[in-house]
């Protein structure tokens, strides 16, 4: 007779941070398991959060985010997985919130299946290895696979999990200031948008191999903490991530006025010579990479020129962890 205890109507809480790309993952080498394209060079930002608490259930998943049902199709094939991980049938009640706008273009979508993974592998067995719950995380949004890490880690292309490069305090100088231009959710998914870019922009093929250069000269760069360098590579990055985004069929184009607004202000920064460099995901926001000396040079300057632009400022944070 076994004597493993039934994990049915237990509960746990989990928190994670969103992961942002330094070298960007755009795109998938396949589709069917969320198998990135290209390799991604990424920090865990400390100060925004998704915490979420996991029920197991008999029947019938749900996910609430920020007291919205969301829908079951975005969630199917992760709970075909995290259900095998229970050894039982089980289904999962999942209520997340997270205290930064949801959908927009912050990573939501990696601190959530973070948060997720994190939780109902932990729920299984409290030692489930970090890289497998990478792995899982990877099967609802290729970013999640970053963020159940801290610190500055990678996710290599055609790989099934991330890795940690360096923890937070390797360079606890580092800041980035997400600067909110539009706090409601993008038309495109980052999920729609790599399919189009995928299918229908023919400069796709030539993105995934330029990203693994510029990915590779990013790895040396933070190694030498050259942030001037890294930045930028940021930049470059993120450019020729929207060169594949507005080359597609429809064009995908997240951009707000005010976003180009931030990023001329953000060239001139750097021409008053502060260290600044820009960088953007799927949607309108604009991040800016800098170190902590600069930060309330920034932010003052952001005051005056954006009054009503949001402006936080975070720093290398933790990896995905759980509470009973
Ligand atoms: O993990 P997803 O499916 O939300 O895609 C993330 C895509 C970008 O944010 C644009 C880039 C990245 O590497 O995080």
């Amino acid at each position: 007779m076994s004597t493993k205890k039934s994990l049915l109507h237990k509960t746990v809480i989990a928190c994670a941070h969103p992961s942002l790309a330094l070298t960007k993952y755009w795109g998938k080498a396949s589709s069917k398991n969320n198998i990135p394209a290209t390799s991604s060079l990424a920090i865990t930002l400390s100060g925004l959060t998704s915490t979420t608490r996991i029920s197991t259930v008999k029947k019938n998943s749900v996910v609430i985010v920020n007291g919205e049902l969301q829908p079951p199709e975005r969630y199917s094939q992760f709970f075909q997985h995290a259900g095998a991980l229970c050894d039982e049938n089980l289904a999962f009640k999942v209520e997340s919130e997270n205290d930064f706008p949801t959908g927009a273009g912050i990573a939501s979508s990696s601190s959530g299946f973070a948060a997720l993974a994190c939780g109902i592998a932990k729920l299984a067995d409290p030692d489930y290895p970090l890289g497998e719950i990478s792995a899982l995380a990877r099967i609802g949004s290729g970013s999640a696979a970053r963020s159940v890490f801290g610190g500055f880690t990678l996710l290599r292309a055609g790989s099934h999990a991330a890795e940690m490069l360096h923890d937070a305090s390797f360079w606890p100088e580092f800041r980035i200031i997400v600067c909110i231009v539009k706090d409601a959710k993008k038309e495109y998914s980052s999920r729609l948008g790599m399919s189009l870019s995928k299918k229908t922009s023919p400069y796709f093929k030539s993105w995934v191999l330029d990203a693994e250069k510029t990915f590779k000269e990013a790895c040396s760069a933070l190694e030498n903490k050259d942030i001037e360098k890294l930045g930028d590579l940021a930049r470059i990055s993120a450019y020729r991530m929207f060169g594949t985004m507005i080359s597609s069929a429809p064009p995908l184009v997240y951009w707000e006025p005010q976003t180009i607004g931030l990023l001329k202000f953000i060239e001139r920064l750097r021409i008053n010579g502060i260290g600044a460099w820009e960088t953007m995901d799927a949607g309108p926001q604009v991040k800016l990479i800098c170190l902590k000396d600069d930060v309330h040079r920034i932010e003052t300057a952001l005051e005056e020129h954006f009054p009503d632009i949001q402006a936080l400022a975070c720093q290398p944070g933790e990896g995905a962890s759980v509470s009973w």
